[in-house]
């Protein structure tokens, strides 16, 4: 005789089968077929691709959708009002990204819809999902563009005055995908709708999984920024020029790339150049110059800027010994974000009540979470990634653990929206207890 299966059973089995459902859909946009990798830029074909993917999936659901002034896709369940519960991520990626940082966030958050709509709940306040434009910044070098631009963190001018490596600029691209640049720029009606953000993100490190539970709450995300290292030399035949008259910007540059790494070992940060554009990039053309942008990263915000302040000085000694031209920009700099302690409190007690273990940690990966944090209350949950692997082909979370990051943000939301918004710091237990 067969045994019964049990409701929750059933229930889970079914959330399992409309997250590979929605999840199945979505895995062939911008997926390069050789390498396993995502190339989702934003404005581009494939970034439109997304865009109708995330209207259709909020359309067949019955939710409203609307454009913010900055391209952000908000999907409202309920009337679209102020104070309201927000959850979403990104869809774009890095150049040969993976799957899962971004896109999970957003589907989880269709099917955390989909859960509390099946359990008949009466939401007190409205529900949005978001799809922030270009978090990864992959396009036009600056990270969390459309959360930057709608708190102001970044200058609407300066942004749309960003090219691409084609030279296009941010407000050309989203004028030929059909958004009108004009208004780009801070949005406080935007941030008056945000009551609390809620992102959902696969684990970008071990944490998770040096441990026994799959999702967990996010502590603080580290200071981390981007600068722009432009070496300018002299162009000139590889096979002619000697030695002693050329002006090659890549030999500075090759110095830089060492000494990055030996300061960061120093600081205990992490600097990274992971992104070089050489001219003209012939096998037998000496370059002219070099554009590289370094990633720099780690747990204090002084620590940092003095590395990079020695990085500039060593480059700047190595470029001037051979003769070449530099110059520094910053691109960007994200101080250390705390994310809201009483909200933080409030996910760990609601998902603690509903038997949800989720331990904290901090971050050293940048999220619109961290942008939104200085202007509305922001918490984050992270699925686990069992290799710790992100930003590659490689990047996995298991289904079941995907699952599992579904159901904590179906209770986490489920709170919020039922709930007082007013968070009371002493309504959850202790950040330290629940370690
Ligand atoms: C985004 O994932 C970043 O940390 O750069
Ligand atoms: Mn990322
Ligand atoms: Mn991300």
């Amino acid at each position: 005789m067969a045994l019964a299966r049990s409701g929750a059973t059933v229930e889970r089995d079914r959330l399992r089968a409309s997250f590979d459902g929605v999840w199945g859909d979505l895995a062939g946009v911008g997926r390069d077929p050789r390498s396993g990798g995502y190339d989702r830029f934003s404005w581009t074909g494939v970034d439109l691709g997304l865009r109708e993917w995330f209207v259709a999936e909020a359309t067949r659901r019955g939710l409203e959708v609307e454009v913010d002034r900055n391209g952000n896709q908000w999907a409202w369940w309920g009337a679209p009002a102020d104070g309201a519960v927000v959850t979403g991520s990104h869809l774009d990626s890095v150049p040969g990204g993976g799957a899962f940082d971004g896109p999970l966030g957003v589907v989880s958050a269709l099917l955390a819809v989909d859960a509390l709509r099946a359990s008949g709940l009466a939401p007190e306040r409205p529900l949005a999902v978001v799809n922030f434009v270009e978090e990864e910044g992959a396009r036009f070098g600056l990270a969390c563009l459309g959360s930057r631009l709608m708190t102001g963190a970044v200058d609407a001018g300066h942004a749309l005055s960003l090219t691409d490596d084609d030279g296009t600029s941010l407000a050309d691209a989203m004028s030929a995908a059909g958004h009108a640049p004009e208004h780009v720029g801070l949005d406080e009606a935007a941030l008056a709708r945000i009551g609390v953000f809620v992102e959902l993100h696969v684990e970008q490190g071990v944490h998770l999984a040096l441990g026994e539970e799959s999702v967990g709450v996010a502590s603080a995300i580290l200071p981390h920024g981007r600068w722009h290292f432009c070496f300018e030399g002299e162009g000139n035949h590889a096979g002619t020029t000697r030695l002693v008259d050329r002006h090659d910007p890549m030999l500075p540059f090759a110095e830089a790339v060492g000494a990055a790494r030996r300061l960061a070992d120093e600081a205990q940060a992490v600097t990274t150049f992971g992104r070089v554009r050489v001219d003209p990039n012939g096998t037998n053309a000496i370059p002219s110059r070099v554009d590289a942008w370094l990633d720099a990263r780690g747990a204090d915000e002084v620590g940092i800027v003095r590395l990079v302040d020695d990085l500039r000085r060593v480059a700047e000694e190595a470029a001037a010994g051979h003769g070449v031209r530099l110059t520094v920009t910053n691109d960007s700099f994200t101080p250390v974000v705390e994310f809201d302690a009483s909200l933080s409190d409030r996910l760990r007690s609601s998902l603690g009540a509903a038997s949800i273990a989720a331990p904290t940690l901090p971050t050293a990966a940048g999220h619109d979470a961290g942008i939104l944090a200085a202007r509305v209350p922001t918490a984050m949950l992270f699925v686990r990634n069992p290799t710790g692997i992100s930003h590659s082909p490689h990047e996995h979370a298991d289904a079941s653990d995907c699952v599992d990051g579904v159901e904590a943000l179906t209770v986490v939301l489920r709170d919020l929206l039922t709930e007082s918004l007013e968070v009371v710091s002493d309504r959850g237990v202790p950040a330290e207890a629940a370690r």
